[in-house]
Parts: structure tokens; C-alpha cells; sequence
């Protein structure tokens, strides 16, 4: 029988436990969470098996890690993400309710009264970078901030501490304020022959049987797989 965790129970009780220091075990289950089945608002989207880990309040990720989220764009995470401590997503309003294009940062309209009724017709036009939308098995390094309207691809890698102001391309690494590219995961061919297979989108079950292919072997021996069992593109 093969078993694998259960993406609609934000718990993992099947997690290896690891000891930080003699006698201390870390209750893994409770530092390392998928994020799917936690998420209330409608505005952020996470795909099954995506997880983060946080030993503080990792299930409180949605109200401390996901920031000044009071306007319409989403925040949309794919399936198999790795999300390290402390990872903060910046929404378009903690940017662009600050730079209305005057010659001010100082948002009048949210303290109400006068302020909001002499302002209140130009709201419409504050301008918004958008969603921010993370591909699939993307790692996201400790404590790394993703600003408004930034996409990142597929299998990126996302350096501790970064600040990533602009799109991050599929299987780059970068690292840095801003972020820079510092390499890519896989020469351009693999990464082609990853993104067709998208191995994310397989069946959970066909995933399991496969792991370890998927885990350890070549992109080209994935591909020759994903042909056999009929997988190729999802
Ligand atoms: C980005 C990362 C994956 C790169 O690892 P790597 O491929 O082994 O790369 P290297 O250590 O060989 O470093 C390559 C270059 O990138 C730079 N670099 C590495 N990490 C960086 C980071 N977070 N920010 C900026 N630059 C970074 C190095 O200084 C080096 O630069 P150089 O070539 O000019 O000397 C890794 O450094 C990292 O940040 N990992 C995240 C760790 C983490 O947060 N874990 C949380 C628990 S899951």
C-alpha cells in the first residue's frame, strides 16, 4: 500500500521529527503546515502540497505573511512550493495606496472624514501593479519579501532574504536587493522538457509511485517516464 499526506489536512502527522537540540523535538506537524486547506480569503489561491514552515504561528500565514491585502489583486501560489520562515508577500496597496503620482506618500483618504471626501473620486484611478502569482515548485528562501505584480516561474529558486521586485524567470535562482539572477537550475533544454512535463499536475498517486524518479533522476529520464505512462504535459 502506498501512502502519501492528505493535501486537504493542513496538519502533517506523517512528518519526520527533527531535534534542534538534545531533548528539544519540534512537534513538525506544527512548524510545517500545508497551506491550502488554512486559506479563508478569496483573494489568495495555493495549490495542494504546498506547504510553509514557521515556528512561530506557521498556520497564521495567511494574516502575518500575506500584507496590506485591502485591495482586488490576488496572491496565487502553485502546487509543491517550498516556503521558508518569514517569506512576506507585499500586496499592490502597501506600494501604490502610498503613490498616487503627487507629490505626497502620505494616504489622506484612510483616516476618513474631510481627507476621504475630498479625495474620494480619485480612488478609482490608484494605480495597482497587480496580482502576484508564484508558479509551481518554486522555493522560497527565509525571510525573502515578493513585491506587487511579480510573477515567478515554475521551479525558481528564490535566495534567503531577497528582495524580488521584478519577474523571477522558470528554474533561475536569484538572490539579492533587488534580486539578480544568479543561475539557472537546469540548462535551457531541461528546463523546456520540465515545463512540458510539469510533473506537479501528474495525479498525486502517479506522483507517489514515481517519487523517486521525479526526486533524483535526469529531466531526460522524467521525460521518458512521463512518455511511458502517459503524463507528458501534466
Ligand atoms: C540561493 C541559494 C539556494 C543558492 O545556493 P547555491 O546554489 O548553493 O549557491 P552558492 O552558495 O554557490 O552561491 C552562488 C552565488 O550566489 C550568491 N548568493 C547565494 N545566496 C544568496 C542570497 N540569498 N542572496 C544573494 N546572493 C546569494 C553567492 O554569494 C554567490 O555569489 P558569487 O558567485 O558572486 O560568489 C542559497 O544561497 C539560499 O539562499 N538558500 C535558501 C536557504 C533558506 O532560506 N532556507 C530556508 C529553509 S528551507
Amino acid at each position: 500500500m502506498t501512502t502519501f499526506p492528505d493535501p486537504a489536512n493542513p496538519r502533517i502527522p506523517g512528518m519526520i521529527k527533527s531535534e534542534r537540540r538534545p531533548g528539544l523535538v519540534e512537534a513538525a506537524e506544527d512548524v510545517t503546515v500545508f497551506l491550502k486547506p488554512l486559506i479563508k480569503s478569496p483573494k489568495i489561491e495555493v495549490g495542494e502540497f504546498t506547504y510553509y514552515n514557521d515556528t512561530e504561528n506557521a498556520a497564521g500565514f495567511e494574516d502575518n505573511n500575506v500584507l496590506y491585502a485591502y485591495g482586488p489583486e490576488r496572491l496565487v501560489i502553485g502546487k509543491f512550493c517550498c516556503l521558508a520562515m518569514g517569506t512576506k508577500f507585499i500586496m499592490s496597496p502597501g506600494t501604490d495606496y502610498h503613490m498616487p503620482g503627487g507629490a505626497t506618500s502620505y494616504p489622506f483618504f484612510i483616516f476618513g472624514g474631510s481627507w476621504l471626501e475630498k479625495t474620494a473620486d480619485l480612488l478609482p484611478n490608484l494605480p495597482s501593479r497587480g496580482d502576484i502569482v508564484v508558479g509551481n515548485d518554486v522555493w522560497i528562501g527565509r525571510e525573502a519579501v515578493i513585491m506587487p505584480g511579480v510573477t515567478i516561474g515554475d521551479g525558481a529558486v528564490i535566495g534567503a532574504r531577497s528582495l524580488v521586485t521584478s519577474d523571477v524567470a522558470p528554474y533561475s535562482v536569484v538572490g539579492g536587493n533587488p534580486a539578480k539572477e544568479i543561475k539557472k537550475r537546469l540548462p535551457d533544454e531541461d528546463i523546456d522538457r520540465m515545463l512540458r512535463i510539469a510533473w506537479w499536475n501528474w495525479p498525486a498517486e502517479d506522483i507517489t509511485e514515481h517519487v523517486r524518479t521525479i526526486w533524483s533522476a535526469t529531466p531526460s529520464d522524467l521525460e521518458e517516464l512521463a512518455k511511458k505512462i502517459g503524463r507528458l504535459g501534466g
